[in-house]
């Protein structure tokens, strides 16, 4: 009886140890809500891409990859979010649809991930499991594109903060985006060559985390003072992590 608990005891710990979940609880780094409103934006983008076979193959050249990628990290964040947020039980289902679509060799293929993804997105879970690595997620080169262009967002609205309501919530929401993609830097250590710097590795992206969840609260709440202080912040984060593991000789 002793043997057999531990036994399963032992396995249960192997089975979470596993399993990379995010080093934070997700509803201190983004609002579940408006990680389905990115989520569905990028679904939407990924809809148009594939709408036809000329689109397919621009798109292949260009954003799809990235699409596909952040729509699993979102849908990573949203399975394992504390809150409820929309589709969170069929979330598991929408990352993989969007991996098929980043891994697929041809346009049939990308459309048969798209299927997963709306049908999931929709409401019906087809059952894919919840585990998943985060360094898995996407390709670092890509997230940093995405990361980039939603970066250059934020240093124009730290700037002179969007008037419209729904353009600074569009801000907010590009900042939790950002949060959300710094927990995929802080997994994906393949460009630290060498162990011992994996630390300040992940450290740099836990920074650039906080910053951009901070940032993304300032801008709710029209302040401009904090917003920038943040955005300035994890650009220190950004700019000190290129320097060391980026730029190096
Ligand atoms: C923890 C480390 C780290 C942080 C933090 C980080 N980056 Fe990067 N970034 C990298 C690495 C490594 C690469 C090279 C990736 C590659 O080419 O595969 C890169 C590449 C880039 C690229 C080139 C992408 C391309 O191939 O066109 C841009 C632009 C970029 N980062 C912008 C940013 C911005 C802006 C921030 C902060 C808001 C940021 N990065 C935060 C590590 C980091």
């Amino acid at each position: 009886m002793l043997r057999v608990s531990l036994l399963s005891l032992c396995l249960s710990v192997v089975a979470v140890a596993s399993f990379a979940a995010a080093p934070v609880k997700i509803k201190d780094v983004a609002p579940g809500a408006d990680l389905v409103l990115e989520a569905d934006a990028k679904i939407k983008a990924l809809e148009e891409a594939l709408s036809s076979a000329d689109k397919y193959q621009e798109a292949k050249a260009g954003p799809l990859g990235r699409d596909a990628g952040v729509l699993a990290a979102l849908s990573q964040a949203i399975l394992e979010s504390e809150e409820k947020p929309a589709w969170k039980a069929a979330a598991a289902d929408v990352r993989d649809g969007a991996i098929a679509i980043g891994n697929a060799k041809s346009f049939e293929d990308a459309k048969k991930g798209l299927d997963g993804v709306k049908a999931a997105a929709a409401g019906t879970a087809a059952g894919a499991k919840p585990e998943a690595e985060w360094n898995k997620l996407g390709k670092l080169g890509a997230v940093m594109k995405e990361v980039n262009a939603r970066n250059g967002k934020l240093r124009r609205a730290v700037r002179k903060l969007p008037e419209k309501d729904e353009e600074l919530a569009q801000t907010a929401r590009d900042a939790s985006v950002l949060a959300v993609l710094a927990l995929v830097t802080h997994e994906d250590t393949h460009e630290v060559k060498n162990d011992a710097d994996k630390p300040l590795w992940q450290q740099q992206s836990k920074d650039f985390q906080k910053e951009m969840t901070a940032a993304a609260t300032a801008f709710k709440a029209k302040d401009l003072a904090g917003a920038k202080k943040a955005f300035d912040a994890a650009n220190k984060a950004c700019n000190e992590c290129h320097k060391k593991f980026r730029d190096k000789e």
